[in-house]
């Protein structure tokens, strides 16, 4: 009893001081019945560091209230909920809902829209229902909630572009990545994969048929639509209409202008053209594989004609996306290159290397050849950040934690709560899995990325920790 005493205590004094603080400030806390909107998300992402002991505590209760037995099964049940997820993403329903608003829709009408059976589409939608995720205000009639509007990409075709693509990633993990995850506990018992570390010893062998690593296979012309998911779907681990990444941690400012950044592996350069917009004194250079690159491409030409066409992506961005790639284009910060990260880097002294969400795609040995390359071309001012989820042990021991290196030791949160809130709030041990899954490869502690950048030449001098789920960012010197 006095466990659910305190975690009563640590939701109730949370919850007066949220709306304490909201009156304080005159936010609008949003609810579930909000849709989704830029603005609301800001108010939400002000106090996400406040509400995560809450949110940790509400999870807490649960898995204390609930017998074992169905609290275990529900959670062996998840893969349901995120295929349920995509297939309400692919056949556009918070699109279609978002044009009925507040009185919803009947599911006859939503499956004439997207050609579903309506008696599987609203069984779908009812699990969805059961987990907050859309609401059923009459018997098969549903409407869209502040999570299922999340979701709406305002157009059919070409709907990822544009978007700050949470429904892109929520459809590649209830597809390609649900496929995958399928196969790990074979994975993790057969003995020839079991103790592997290479990439084409993973999940995504069994899962596909294909003996390419991961990344490889996505470059097959077959893999166009898993290709495109996946990239754009990069782009919501920084959305939440959020700007701590260019405006807290490292001290993009004070870099002298025309000093180069290379975003190595960078994808659709989410993370650069969230840095080229706020700091247009510096020069960007985004790398990666050929079909990225292209996707990159086509996407910049065809956002660039829309901005000349006076059209929406430019002049009414309802995600946060739009403005950076606006200014990308226009002020001509930057360039994109084709480049495979295991081959000298062709971007020698840059000011900056910066590669996320790379790291925890490979295993050790892979991770210091990239690094390795990237320390073949320093000079002794240059800088690498890292920006990867570290991931914290979930005891209080703190014996694991380097006090020396500057934001490396982080505050615990009270007991009864785990040490970590966000250990609940973020989803850092997922990915984890997944990365095992999908690449065998892992996330690190700081221990474990300490030691991969060590041998690759770096020392680590300083971490900065964004909010949960943002990925931290690790600044490393060359040695
Ligand atoms: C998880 S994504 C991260 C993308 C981007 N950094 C971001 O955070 O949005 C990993 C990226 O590494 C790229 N990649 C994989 N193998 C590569 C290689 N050998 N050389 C260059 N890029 C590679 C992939 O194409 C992909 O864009």
């Amino acid at each position: 009893m006095a466990t659910l005493t305190a975690l009563l205590q640590i939701i109730t004094d949370g919850l007066n001081e949220l709306q304490a603080a909201c009156a304080a400030n005159g936010d609008s806390y949003p609810t579930l019945n909000d849709v989704y909107s830029t603005e609301s998300n800001m108010v939400q992402n002000k106090y996400a560091a406040d509400v995560a002991p809450v949110i940790a505590a509400a999870y807490q209760l649960i898995a204390l209230l609930t017998n074992p037995d169905p609290y275990i099964l529900n959670w062996g049940f998840a893969a349901f909920y995120s295929a349920s997820i995509a297939v309400a993403a692919q056949g556009c329903v918070p699109d279609i809902l978002g044009e009925a608003r507040h009185n919803g829709m009947h599911v006859n009408d939503i499956a004439a829209r997207n050609k579903m059976d309506p008696g599987k589409l609203g069984r779908i939608l009812r699990l969805l229902a059961s987990r907050h995720i859309f609401t059923e205000v009459a018997p098969d009639v549903f409407k869209n909630n502040r999570v299922s509007s999340c979701l709406c990409t305002g157009k059919p075709l070409d709907k990822w572009e544009d978007t700050n693509g949470v429904g892109a990633l929520a459809e590649f993990l209830g597809t390609d990545s649900i496929k995958i995850g399928g196969s790990l506990v074979d994975n993790l018992t057969d003995p020839e994969t079991a103790l592997s570390q290479e990439p084409n010893k993973s999940c995504t062998q069994r899962a596909f048929g294909t003996d390419l690593a991961f990344h490889m296979w996505l470059q097959e012309p077959e893999q166009a639509l898993s290709r495109r998911r996946l990239q754009h779907g990069m782009r919501s681990l920084t959305g939440y209409a959020s700007d701590e990444l260019p405006s807290g941690g490292f001290e993009w400012s004070v870099l002298p202008p025309g000093s180069v950044i290379v975003d190595v592996g960078g994808g659709m350069g989410t993370v650069t053209m969230d840095l080229a917009n706020r700091h247009q004194h510096l020069r960007y250079v985004v790398e990666d594989l050929p079909e990225v690159r292209m996707l990159m491409v086509c996407e910049v030409l065809v956002i660039d004609q829309a901005c000349y066409a006076g059209n929406r992506a430019c002049t009414a961005p309802r995600h946060v996306l739009s403005v950076p790639f606006q200014c990308f284009l226009s002020h001509h910060l930057s360039f994109i290159v084709e480049h495979d990260f295991f081959d000298p880097q062709p971007i020698k002294g840059a000011a900056v290397y910066m590669i996320r969400y790379v790291l925890h795609n490979w295993s050790d040995a892979y991770c210091v050849k990239i690094l390795g390359r990237l320390r073949e071309v320093t000079e002794s001012t240059t800088k690498l950040i890292v920006h990867d989820q570290i991931l914290d042990y979930l005891s209080r021991d703190t014996i694991s934690v380097d006090t020396s290196i500057p934001g490396a030791a982080r505050p615990m949160a009270q007991e009864p709560l785990l040490p970590y809130p966000d250990a609940i709030a973020g989803y850092a041990y997922a990915l984890d899995i997944q990365m095992m899954a999908v690449l065998n490869a892992q996330g690190r502690t700081l221990k474990q990325l300490q030691t991969v950048f060590l041998k690759a030449g770096w020392k680590l001098e300083r971490v900065h920790r964004f909010t949960a789920p943002h990925p931290q960012q690790l600044i490393c010197s060359p040695i």
